[in-house]
């Protein structure tokens, strides 16, 4: 009798889970495990590979809790979390990019222009714009919920000088879709490298540093939500960001204040956000 080869081995595992009751279940797995296989082929996994691998992925669990996501970090280092965004994009709409660890729900309703920070955290800096639909349309009681890092590289659930919320807000729209808000010039800071995530960084080669951004999760009645970002198009980790979030159409100037704009700011952004009207219930 011959050995059995891979490839009959891979048959009967893709036979063996071809017969999932439910349709898109059977189509992930059979061709994550035609993948998986294909892959294990391609490169002669040796046992001690194999093994590494699982202690790895064994590890990436274990550094998890109720703070800490290392299997997103995982996804996002691998490019996994912008491939799916892409595949999921909406033609038209603002582009999204990565959601990352530092989201907290439940930040301050903020008025109109009103700062989100504290003028110790970094250059003044206004950031304006319109929500609409795809056609352009204004969008009234859209909100924006916006995040980000202050001028030192760190938010505020990583620093102990930052109150609770700081560099946080929600802003809603009026009838003209228009929205206007202050902030900090946003610095550049690292991801967290001190779990295996960083440490297939390190093995790589790899950046583990993130272009400065603005977060924003933009939503309006009968939409759909759209997370994104607003990068600073001076920075100089666009073509290295450790998480491949920056898309073109997110880069924005932060031009200088010139005359004509408000004196309290350094820096004047526009960005506008497009939002795709929610897909029809099956
Ligand atoms: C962030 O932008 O906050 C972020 C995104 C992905 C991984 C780490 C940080
Ligand atoms: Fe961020």
């Amino acid at each position: 009798m011959s050995a059995m080869t891979p490839a009959e081995l891979t048959d009967d595992v893709l036979e063996a889970f071809g017969r999932a009751p439910d349709p898109r279940l059977r189509e992930l797995i059979t061709a994550l495990i035609a993948h998986l296989h294909a892959f294990a082929v391609e490169t002669r996994l040796t046992p001690q590979e194999w093994m590494t691998g699982l202690l790895f992925l064994t590890a990436t669990g274990q550094k998890c809790d109720d703070r800490r996501q290392e299997f997103v970090l995982l996804s996002d280092v691998l490019g996994l979390s912008s491939l799916v965004d892409i595949i999921n994009a909406e033609a038209g709409a603002t582009e999204s990019t990565v959601l990352g660890p530092f989201y907290v729900p439940g930040a301050p309703a903020r008025a109109m222009g009103e700062h989100i920070g504290r003028p110790e955290d970094g250059s003044p800096t206004l950031v304006r714009g319109r929500v609409t639909g795809l056609a352009g349309d204004p969008l009234d009681g859209a909100t924006l919920d916006v995040w980000q890092s202050s001028g030192h590289g760190l938010y505020d659930t990583q620093d102990p000088d930052q109150p609770p919320f700081n560099l946080r807000g929600v802003f809603t729209t009026g009838p003209d879709g228009r929205f206007e808000f202050r902030t900090a010039r946003p610095a550049s800071y690292p991801i967290p490298t001190d779990g295996p995530v960083g440490g297939l960084l390190r093995a790589a080669a790899r950046s583990h540093w993130r272009a400065a951004h603005i977060h924003a999760i933009v939503s309006a009645p009968g939409c759909r939500a759209v997370t994104t970002h607003v990068f600073d198009a001076d920075n100089p980790y666009l073509d290295t960001d450790a998480v491949f979030g920056v898309k073109d159409s997110l880069v924005r100037p932060f031009r200088p204040a010139g005359p004509g704009d408000p004196a309290d700011v350094s820096y004047v952004v526009d960005m506008d956000f497009a939002l795709a009207p929610q897909a029809a219930a099956a």
